[in-house]
């Protein structure tokens, strides 16, 4: 790559195109209040902390009107397109849509208090000309690997658990998309593998958690009291 990246502008794309059904609930995920505010505004409000620029915010079709009603507080502009069936299709959606900037992020909108710190380093790391850069943390339980009725211990020691955001040069994450269509991979950072691109590790934090499950909410809403 040839640009200077030190100036660009930064980009991200928010996937919130889920149907949070390990969450459950009257409201999609993504908009589910976390100290009364949805999901969705505390991960762009994150991303916007740590440098980013413009967000396109990918949705359920039908939820535009939720989802611009969950965003109308955003400190950056926003777009919303609408996502497909699968994590990676509505990545795709959003990159179709992407305005410009040669730095894209790709966040989940579950992920809501990623510090301010992950974000800067993701983008340091994009900045300082690494392809693709995502945050990680080191495994916390035993793990043990299971496989019929048997079972053996892990060696956690080499096993880091992947967050969001994830961040690219916008040349690698759009050309490995394109060549990644058709075949499921398991987070952006593995389709830029794929295409043969490394992958840079950049400490994440725990308070970078998914909201999957309503234990997940109830930690959230933990930490959020103890940073009042
Ligand atoms: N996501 C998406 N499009 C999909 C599937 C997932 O944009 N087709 C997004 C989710 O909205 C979420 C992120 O990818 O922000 C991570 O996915 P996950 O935590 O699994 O959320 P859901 O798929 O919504 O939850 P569940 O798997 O429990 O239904
Ligand atoms: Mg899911």
């Amino acid at each position: 790559m040839s640009q200077n990246l030190s100036t660009e502008p930064v980009v991200a794309i928010v996937v919130a195109a889920g149907s949070g059904v390990r969450l459950g609930g009257e409201v999609p995920k993504a908009v589910r209040p976390l100290a009364g505010r949805p999901l969705v505004s505390w991960s762009v409000a994150a991303l916007a902390a740590g440098g980013v620029t413009e967000v396109v915010v990918v949705v359920g079709d039908g939820l535009q009107d939720v989802f611009a009603e969950a965003l109308a507080d955003a400190p950056i502009p926003w777009r919303i397109v609408i996502g497909g069936a699968t994590r990676q299709e509505s990545v795709a959606r959003g990159i179709a849509a992407l305005p410009p900037g040669e730095i894209v992020l790709v966040h989940d909108a579950a992920r809501p208090l990623v510090p301010v710190e992950v974000v800067r380093a993701v983008i340091e790391a994009v900045r300082s000309g690494a392809p693709a850069v995502i945050p990680v943390v080191p495994m916390s339980d035993t793990i043990r690997q299971v496989a019929g009725a048997g079972s053996v211990v892990v060696d956690r020691s080499g096993l880091r658990a992947v967050q969001t955001p994830q961040g690219f040069a916008r040349d690698v994450l759009v050309s490995a998309h394109a060549a990644a269509a058709g075949r499921e991979y398991t987070d952006d950072a593995a389709v830029c593998e794929a295409s043969g691109y490394e992958v840079l590790l950049v400490p994440g934090s725990r308070e970078a958690l998914k909201i999957t499950e309503p234990y997940d909410l109830a930690v959230a809403e933990a930490i959020v009291a103890g940073r009042r």
